[in-house]
């Protein structure tokens, strides 16, 4: 087999993107070996696919409402992520739950970044649930995906302080500096076998 130097990967995204622009800034400081074939939302409204045009990276959007049901808004997203020929399906604040043709299509090959220490605070705004909690360390966790919500084989977390001053915001915020550490070194570990 062709061996290649750059990894391909898709990143799905639905909102900001600072995740996506934390992986292009890795890329750029040639820290990442990898290559943003795609860039895909299920949303024409995510600032993450202006990101992705400044770096003239491709971009699809593929609403999942535009299709009759879930599994055939998967059949069109399998073909369009082996269209792009992409080894790593890389979920950075995409809101949609996949659906399970899709999560099978591609196995141990979708990672997700979730905004706490999982098994803990699964699920939306997981940031403030941890800070409503009360709990004095929380963090963030990338794992593969499989069909189970913010479950599936863990591969790195990094912990976080709450801090006696902080608001869910200022947790949120100190959470996503850490997020955008451990996710391109996470994905480098996948370039690099
Ligand atoms: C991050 O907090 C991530 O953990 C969660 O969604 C958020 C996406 O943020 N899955 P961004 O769009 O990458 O800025």
């Amino acid at each position: 087999m062709e061996k290649r130097e750059y990894m391909p990967i898709a990143v799905f995204v639905s909102g900001r993107g600072t995740n996506l622009q934390a992986i292009i800034d890795a890329i750029n400081k040639g820290k990442l070996k990898t290559e943003i074939k795609l860039v895909l939302s299920n949303t024409s409204k995510a600032y993450a696919l202006e990101r992705a045009r400044k770096y003239n990276i491709p971009t699809k959007v593929i609403p999942s409402k535009k299709f009759k049901n879930p599994l055939e808004w998967g059949e069109k997203l399998i073909e369009v992520v082996k269209e792009s020929g992409v080894d790593l399906v890389v979920l950075a604040g995409f809101m949609k739950i996949l659906p399970p043709n899709f999560i099978s299509a591609f196995p141990n090959k979708i990672i997700n970044i979730h905004p706490s220490i999982l098994p803990a605070f699964k699920g939306l705004s997981a940031q403030e649930q941890a800070f409503n909690y009360g709990v004095k360390y929380t963090g963030c966790t990338v794992h593969i995906v499989t069909e189970k919500l913010d479950e599936g084989p863990i591969i790195a977390q990094a912990v976080v302080p709450v801090l006696p001053n902080d608001n869910a915001n200022t947790l949120a915020n100190r959470i996503l500096k850490y997020e955008h550490k451990i996710y391109p070194q996470v994905i480098q570990w996948f370039a690099e076998k």
